[in-house]
């Protein structure tokens, strides 16, 4: 299906002149439409004009645009004070305040003021498309185009339908937002879209490990980083975006979806929100960053003894880094683990190292985690059964150092850092497939560019193992009982049917 995105010819209007709404009308300036920009606040409009020229201007300092270039995008722009000055777009991107009452309003005077042909677009991160066109005359015409912030940098635009949203217009939007240099994802109009719902897990499973007491945020955020490939970890990244938008985020998706556990908000988090420790914006969220000298230091193991001997059963993880290292070690059959000094160093599961051990008869178990890419990783998270030996660790991590690595030692979580978070990504990412939220590649498309993930969570699911991912996630269900780790039935299915979410 080639759909035709609008053409540079055709009158763009943007209303709301803040964060947004001016990135974005510096977008479709630079794809050559003329803009009309707008903002209810008198003087907004022209302050926004004038934030984007003081951005372009910074890209002339860097030799990254012409002089000239930037003259011509800016004159592209016109502020305009009264919205009746909106009438000539044929498209209008609407950023004004996220509120479903005030949007139906605005765009119900649109629909008066603009031609019947006119396409309206909102940018909202939260609202139910289907909702806001409920008020409209022509609810057929409104889409969702949900930019990521900064939107002139960010590549990611999900195009969203409602219900009533005429799948020819959001073909347009989707071709529109081609055109404009984005890379368009297509979402069905559900709580929080593509990427506000799968990335929940991301915040929700490194909350739950602080939660338990098993690991502070440092340390949480430098296995997620150095282990797991993200370029943020957790609480960095919650720190940055605020705890209030990001707690009312995760509320809004779990009140949208009836409570679903999948989406429980976190009491950790509430706390911070109830103090109005809000993260960087009031110098205090899970870090101060009133101090940068006390930022506080991930948990690190000190330097343990290299191994003598090991030996490498199964398909362990951690076989090409072995490999990689050149580090000398025997083969055996057995479970995908590594024995060094008697201790049996297997990846985790999702079980507990301490249910992992009982099963083994008590044997001495460390678990460690999992890594986006084990030859450029730089450190992992262990955990001991509580009957294994607290000297048993030495041999573990010594291994591990031997390795390259950083090691993190924490307290027996199930699934530990990054093994339970990308399982649960991945979990989400697969429901979304199922209830038609939008396809997988979409899906992964849509969190590598929206929130720079390393992978896609359904393409890092199948490179860990569909079968795999699901043995954690059942391990995870079984040990808390609580639906939140509920396996996806579609994961089910494609283990079960030797299936791909890819083909
Ligand atoms: N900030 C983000 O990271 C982000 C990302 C994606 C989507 N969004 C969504 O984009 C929208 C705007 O968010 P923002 O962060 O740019 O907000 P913002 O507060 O920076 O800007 C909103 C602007 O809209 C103006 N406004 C409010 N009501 C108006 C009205 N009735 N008519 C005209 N102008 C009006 C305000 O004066 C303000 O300048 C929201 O729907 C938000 O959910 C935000």
């Amino acid at each position: 299906m080639t759909a035709t995105a609008l053409p540079a010819s055709a009158p763009v209007a943007v209303i709301g002149a803040g964060t947004m709404g001016a990135g974005i009308a510096q977008v479709a300036a630079s794809a050559g439409h003329g803009v009309l920009l707008h903002d209810a606040v008198p003087g907004a409009a022209a302050a926004g004009r004038d934030g984007i020229g003081r951005g372009l201007a910074r890209l002339v300092d860097k030799g990254r645009l012409s002089a000239a270039d930037r003259e011509a995008l800016l004159g592209r722009i016109t502020v305009v004070e009264r919205l009746a000055d909106l009438a000539p777009a044929r498209l209008v991107v609407e950023a004004i305040v996220e509120k479903l009452e005030v949007k139906q309003q605005v765009f119900r005077a649109l629909e008066d003021l603009c031609g019947a042909e006119v396409i309206l677009a909102t940018n909202t991160s939260s609202l139910s498309i289907t909702a806001i066109g409920a008020a409209l005359a022509r609810p057929q015409r409104l889409v969702g185009m949900h930019f990521f912030n900064p939107a002139p940098v960010m590549a990611l635009v999900e195009v969203i339908s409602g219900v009533a949203t005429d799948p020819a217009v959001a073909d347009c939007i989707h071709a529109t937002a081609g055109a404009w240099g984005k890379t368009p994802v297509r979402a069905r109009s559900t709580p929080g879209f593509i990427v506000n719902r799968v990335a929940r897990p991301f915040y929700a499973e490194g909350l739950r490990v602080l939660q338990e007491g098993a690991a502070d945020p440092a340390t949480i955020d430098a296995v997620m980083r150095q282990g797991g490939g993200f370029r943020m970890g957790p609480f960095e990244l919650m720190d940055l975006i605020g705890h209030d938008v990001n707690y009312a985020v995760t509320s809004s998706v779990f009140a949208a979806c009836y409570g679903d556990a999948r989406f429980l908000p976190s009491l950790v988090q509430k706390e911070l929100v109830d103090a109005g420790w809000l993260g960087r914006k009031s110098g205090r969220g899970f870090y101060d960053h009133r101090d940068a000298a006390a930022a506080p230091l991930a948990a690190t193991a000190d330097a343990a003894p290299p191994p003598a001997r090991v030996t490498v059963s199964g398909d362990s993880p951690l076989l090409p880094l072995i490999a990689a290292r050149g580090l000398a070690h025997d083969r055996a059959d057995g479970p995908g683990g590594v024995e060094v000094d008697g201790v049996l160093l297997l990846p985790s599961d999702g079980r507990t190292a301490t249910e992992v051990s009982a099963s083994l008869g008590d044997r001495p178990v460390v678990v460690h985690d999992l890594a986006g890419d084990w030859l450029t990783a730089g450190r992992t998270a262990v955990a001991r059964a509580d009957q294994t030996p607290a000297a048993a660790l030495a041999p573990a991590v010594g291994l591990l150092q031997a390795l390259g690595l950083e090691v993190s030692v924490i307290d027996d979580v199930p699934g530990l850092i990054v093994t339970r978070t990308v399982a649960m990504l991945a979990n989400e990412a697969a429901d979304a497939v199922l209830q038609g939220v939008a396809a997988a590649a979409d899906i992964d498309t849509a969190m590598t560019l929206g929130v720079n993930y390393p992978r896609g969570p359904l393409a890092w699911a199948e490179g860990i193992g569909l079968g795999r991912v699901h043995t954690i996630l059942e391990n995870l269900f079984t040990t808390y009982r609580e639906d939140r780790y509920r396996p996806s039935a579609l994961l089910r299915r494609k283990v079960l049917g030797g299936g791909r979410f890819h083909a």
